[in-house]
């Protein structure tokens, strides 16, 4: 079912709810992939009835970023959705999401410092204030994000325990192409040349990753890894390389515990993010 009204969707989830069952949740901006489908197939593995939303959200986009050329097939999208086993697509108009002159705004602070947060200045706001408001209009049981966004993963689950929703958050592992590439939405803006290039994102965290297992914990060391090994690739240019605790967010000088490996690359004009999580085991 395609439904583009709030109170519509209200109506069926009063109906569901009445009916004892269980409903997750996939936030999506559309173009979906197999990143996108494999959390919707784990949605419907734990519930009884899956929304996912497809909604391009302006108050993510800064000014010079890609809202108005960001890849949208809703007919695609919601066949896709069906036979991933979703139950409704919710696909609703800005006017629909955004009332005029809408004044209230969500910030989380400390994680939002670093890492995409300190190069996206509106980012996050508006992702929260998104996500708020899909938990309020769906009040689902569990809620589904990949963990290719892992800033967004972990500012989203802080926002929910600060807020008291009562909604539990599922991350859900990255899922790359055969070569290597995670998958995203923007993948499709690169050309061939440049989707060769691309490459040097996975190619440099597993670099860094491999020097980890053999036991190199010196942070500048294994961030200049990553450097020099995009900086060699002449169509990228990095946007940031960063090395944090995985649950603050914040850069770590040494490695203690668990990380987050994080970065952001300009393959051409295109952004692309990648991460991997590395626990120390002492
Ligand atoms: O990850 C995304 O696609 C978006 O940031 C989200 C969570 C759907 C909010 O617009």
């Amino acid at each position: 079912m395609l439904i583009k009204e709030i109170e519509s969707l209200r109506n069926v989830i009063k109906d569901w709810k009445k009916s004892g069952y269980s409903i997750g949740l996939v936030p999506t901006m559309g173009f979906l992939h197999e990143g996108h489908q494999s959390l919707i197939k784990k949605a419907v593995k734990e519930n009884d009835k899956v929304v996912v939303s497809v909604f391009v959200n302006p108050t993510q986009f800064g000014p010079n970023e890609d809202f108005n050329s960001y890849p949208r097939d809703i007919e695609k999208d919601f066949k896709y959705c069906m036979d991933s086993g979703a139950s409704v697509v919710f696909n609703p108009s800005s006017e629909e999401m955004y009332l005029k002159g809408n004044c209230t705004t969500i910030s989380v602070s400390g994680l939002t410092d670093f890492l995409c947060g300190s190069k996206r200045p509106v980012h996050f706001g508006g992702v929260c204030l998104v996500v708020s408001k899909f938990l309020n209009i769906v009040t689902p049981d569990k809620a589904y994000f990949g963990e290719k966004d892992a800033q967004q993963l972990a500012v989203i689950k802080r926002m929910v325990k600060d807020l008291n929703i009562g909604t539990e958050i599922i991350g859900c592992p990255i899922v790359r192409e055969k070569d290597g590439l995670a998958k995203s939405s923007r993948n499709t803006y690169l050309s061939k040349k440049e989707r060769k290039s691309a490459l040097i994102l996975n190619k440099s965290l597993n670099l860094v990753k491999k020097e980890l297992m053999n036991g190199t914990l010196d942070v500048k060391k294994l961030e200049n890894l990553i450097i020099s090994t995009i900086n060699a690739e002449p169509l990228a240019k990095i946007d940031y390389v960063e090395i944090v605790d995985s649950n603050t967010l914040q850069p770590v000088k040494e490695i203690e515990d668990s990380i987050l490996v994080a970065i952001a690359v300009f393959i051409g004009k295109t952004r692309l993010i990648d991460n991997f999580t590395f626990e120390l085991n002492i």
